[in-house]
């Protein structure tokens, strides 16, 4: 089932996530729900947070169907993910969201993170990302926590965002894909 995404201005998206104790057919399905959300609106990464849920969940899908090179990792969902440790060399990246649609900006992190997360079945694992990968797991735990990428701009690329972000915030900018506006 598709869920609607949440944008912007719903304040879900500003609060912290809970974890997950254990599995069940519920949570089961809802993972299942969010790579189907994921793929429609073809985005490589999405928080459960994004689609109104305050679990600590994050799906994963960084294969690219034209590229010939094998992604690090299949589809994946993270549970409680949580990051160890961080490489000291920050590369920057441009970054977009499904929650803050039709806005991309380039933001600074490290280029390698490990990662302890749960996986389906609740076994606890490690997981040592670069590139793509730890871009998007800094991405999608940064919203388990209530913080968007455009936090992470510097300054300058912040002042310039500023007047694109209130549209999105106001609803004129609108994504191609199912979603829900803020708190209404
Ligand atoms: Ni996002």
């Amino acid at each position: 089932m598709i869920l609607p995404v949440y944008l912007y201005n719903h304040t879900i998206l500003r609060e912290k996530t809970q974890p997950v104790n254990q599995m069940n057919d519920e949570t089961q399905q809802f993972i299942s729900n969010m790579f189907e959300t994921m793929t429609q609106a073809y985005g490589i990464g999405l928080a459960a947070n994004q689609v109104g849920d305050k679990r600590s969940i994050i799906v994963v899908d960084i294969t690219d169907p034209e590229d010939e090179t094998p992604p690090q990792i299949p589809p994946t969902v993270f549970i409680n993910p949580i990051i160890e440790k961080y490489s000291e060399d920050l590369i920057d990246y441009e970054e977009g969201c499904l929650s803050v649609p039709k806005f991309r900006d380039k933001v600074f992190r490290p280029d390698a993170v490990r990662v302890k997360y749960f996986d389906k079945n609740m076994n606890e694992q490690i997981i040592e990302a670069e590139g793509i990968l730890a871009r998007v797991l800094q991405h999608e735990i940064d919203h388990l926590n209530g913080i968007y990428f455009f936090d992470r701009l510097s300054a300058v690329r912040k002042t310039l965002a500023q007047g694109k972000l209130r549209k999105i915030m106001r609803g004129d900018i609108i994504p191609d894909y199912e979603y829900t506006l803020g708190n209404q």
